[in-house]
């Protein structure tokens, strides 16, 4: 049994714990060969792969990152034929035969999942896993990388809290998440912020402000703002993206913490500092929770392998791991509800979301 394993996408906590999973399975319980391949799909476009050894997968548990590489090669291009002349889904099939692969695995988000489809429905036997820090997979509790995640951006709150109440003043800290706030919402909850602005909620300024203002009436003169960096003003939403990204253009703020901190030194009288943690938030050895998921989700894909069940992406569903339909998952987008539970209970202890 032959089974090519790639990863694609952003990168984040948890790869390596879920390759090693499907390797040490594979070869436990299946006559096995793993092909690597480098760099994501462009791996397999071009071809680049190496046969891996048993001893490549030891010692990587704890490894942030990923050993295979990656890269991102947006779906919507894969039908595409670039300058290059290369037609990608045609070079993929023939590079997966010609590794005389049995199956492929795919680690990878929303993207790798789209174009993990198309390969399936090309005939192709392919199995993906859900990974990325922002838990926007549809079909799955959990991604694997999502609560490293969390732990990282509550552990970068705690920090400018004492910073924040020493110096009382607002702190507005910009959480990684476009389209998802999953991990502003975990973070913002769990550091205690008194602000959660999500991309799924337009927010009002002048609310945020009057949440910094009833603070300081309170004689708390500082304030944490939690936002995601996909956030939108109630003004913004009204707009084209092309509209948006035009009026940003001229901005001299770029991102949205600092355009909220600018914001708010205007309509408040309070001090305002943004903060940006950025690819931290993606980088180091997966926190407990998510070595163990990325290892259960790696197993269930050498177990799917063995019982011969393709076209599958695997999930945790309701606490135990399980699979979907690729055709199921692929491009479902799983924002945060803003009646989900979570975000009420936020509610009910005065977190304001800015709406
Ligand atoms: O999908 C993971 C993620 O970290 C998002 O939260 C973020 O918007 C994006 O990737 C950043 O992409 P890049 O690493 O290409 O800058």
């Amino acid at each position: 049994m032959r089974i090519g394993i790639l990863t694609s996408g952003g990168d984040c906590p948890g790869l390596n714990a879920a390759i090693r999973g499907v390797a040490r399975a594979a070869y436990q319980t299946l006559d096995a060969e793993i092909v690597g391949i480098r760099a994501g799909y462009r791996g397999l476009i071009d071809g680049d792969y190496q046969v891996m050894q048993q001893s490549q997968f030891s010692g990587i548990l704890t490894m942030g990152g990923t050993i295979l590489g990656t890269s991102r090669t947006p779906f919507r291009d894969m039908r595409l034929v670039e300058e290059d002349n290369v037609d990608k889904v045609h070079a993929m099939k023939m590079n997966y035969r010609s590794m005389r692969l049995d199956c492929l695995v795919t680690l990878g988000g929303n993207g790798t999942h789209k174009t993990a489809n198309l390969l399936s429905q090309e005939g192709l036997n392919v199995i993906g896993l859900p990974k990325t820090i922002d838990n926007d997979i549809y079909g799955t509790d959990f991604t694997f990388g999502f609560h490293t995640a969390v732990d990282i951006a509550t552990d970068v709150i705690d920090r400018i809290h004492t910073t924040a109440a020493s110096h009382n003043r607002v702190m507005v800290i910009e959480i990684m998440g476009n389209k998802a706030g999953w991990l502003t919402l975990y973070a913002g909850i769990a550091g205690g912020a008194d602000v959660i602005l999500l991309p799924e909620i337009p927010y009002d300024i002048n609310k945020v402000a009057r949440v910094v203002d009833e603070r300081a009436k309170n004689k708390k003169y500082f304030t944490i703002i939690a936002v995601a960096e996909g956030a939108l003003s109630v003004e913004e939403t009204q707009m084209k993206r092309k509209e948006r990204e035009a009026l940003w253009e001229g901005d001299p703020f770029k991102s949205v913490a600092q355009r909220i901190a600018a914001q708010l030194t205007q309509i408040t009288s309070a001090e305002c500092r943004a903060v940006i943690p950025g690819h931290m938030q993606r980088g180091g050895s997966p926190c407990a929770y998510d070595r163990v998921l990325s290892t259960e989700f790696g197993v269930r894909a050498a177990q799917l392998i063995r019982e011969g069940r393709f076209g599958l992406t695997v999930a945790l569903k309701e606490g135990r791991i399980s699979e979907n339909k690729l055709e199921d998952v692929a491009g479902v987008p799983k924002p945060v509800d803003p009646n989900d539970q979570t975000v009420i209970s936020a509610r009910d202890i005065n977190i304001s979301f800015g709406d």
